[in-house]
């Protein structure tokens, strides 16, 4: 890893989408910082008091709104642009609404980042979305077939990232977040933030397909390290890089790890539903890059990164 020397504060730092789960994660992960970074969000999936006692200065407003972005981005010298529309289900219901945020905003973003002389722009990707159904390990090397609208929108994304360093020199980084979990995920879709919503409520957990499907999920905590590792070291810009576990475990295999750590007593029964369309059927990655160049090494067993998302459910509302 070859460090660039880069130090940051607080006041460096503008984090779209700061609010939401990721975001709030990657500020706890980034303390003790000084002085106040800033979060541009429009508040329509995270929520604010998950930023309370953060050193955290929240502007609502929405990443297509450049006015709005250009005042978040003032003095700022390194962007992490984690604001988008997230659910891949809905981007097959409205593709238009999912391209006008994940790439008229990135685009905005990344317009806004060359004038204000952004140092360092880390853009939040997807990796299975965007090959699509391919035979894992899924790699950099791979060509790109996203089978959803959302998958499409994150590629644009990189697509024009990639450009901006080609054309103006703006130094981006893309980085592929495998199916991330832990604490502060309750508003999301993913399986693992949906089962713990179901197993809190007592409601049965539902399973679209043969649970087969196959997936890498990686502890929010180790992700968060990796997005900090490129903030300061030198990497290859204008390129992807893709972040996991390399571990493939199936939707079944998750469900019984669940169980474990919640108890089978509290368990709630288990049925099955069809399959949805965009959907990938098996999914991990391969992590050299992100070895290589962010010395990424993710720690947490996925029985041990259950277990603290759980407590964290167990102690809200
Ligand atoms: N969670 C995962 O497993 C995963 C996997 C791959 C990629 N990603 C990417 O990581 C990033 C963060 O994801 P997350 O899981 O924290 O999702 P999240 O929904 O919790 O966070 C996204 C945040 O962006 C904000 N936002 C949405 N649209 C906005 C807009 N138009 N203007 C301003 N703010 C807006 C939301 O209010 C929310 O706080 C996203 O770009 C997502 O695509 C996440």
């Amino acid at each position: 890893m070859k460090q660039s020397g880069f130090e940051f504060e607080g006041k460096d730092l503008l984090i779209t989408g700061g609010a939401g789960f990721i975001g709030v994660n990657l500020i706890r992960s980034l303390l003790p910082i000084k002085g106040v970074l800033r979060v541009l969000d429009n508040l329509s999936a995270g929520k604010a008091q998950d930023l309370d006692n953060l050193p955290a200065e929240l502007i609502v407003a929405d990443i297509r709104d450049r006015q709005a972005v250009d005042e978040a981005m003032a003095g700022a010298k390194i962007v992490i642009h984690l604001a988008a529309h997230t659910g891949v289900a809905d981007s097959v219901a409205d593709p238009h609404m999912d391209m006008s945020i994940n790439v008229q905003g990135t685009l905005n973003l990344l317009e806004a980042a060359v004038s204000h002389k952004i140092e360092r722009f880390i853009f939040a990707s997807t990796g299975g979305a965007i090959v699509g159904d391919v035979d894992p390990p899924v790699h950099e090397e791979m060509s790109p077939h996203p089978v959803s609208p959302y998958g499409a929108s994150k590629l644009a994304g990189e697509g024009y990232c990639s450009a901006f360093w080609g054309s103006y020199g703006l130094k981006t980084i893309s980085l592929r977040f495998s199916n991330v979990y832990g604490p502060y995920s309750y508003h999301k879709g993913s399986v693992v933030a949906k089962f713990f919503r179901q197993i809190q409520a007592g409601e049965q957990l539902s399973i679209y397909g043969d649970g087969e499907q196959t997936r890498d999920f990686l502890f929010v905590k180790d992700l968060c390290q990796a997005i900090a590792a490129a903030i300061q070291v030198e990497i290859p810009y204008g390129q992807p890089i893709q972040l996991g576990t390399g571990r493939e475990t199936s939707v079944n295999k998750l469900v019984d790890l669940m169980r474990q750590t919640v108890g089978r007593e509290n368990f709630p029964p288990v049925t099955y539903l069809p399959t949805r369309p965009g959907e990938v059927q098996r999914n991990f990655v391969a992590i050299s890059r992100a070895r290589k160049y962010l010395n990424f090494s993710p720690q947490t067993k996925l029985i041990d990164g259950l277990k603290q998302t759980c407590e964290w459910f167990q102690k809200i509302p």
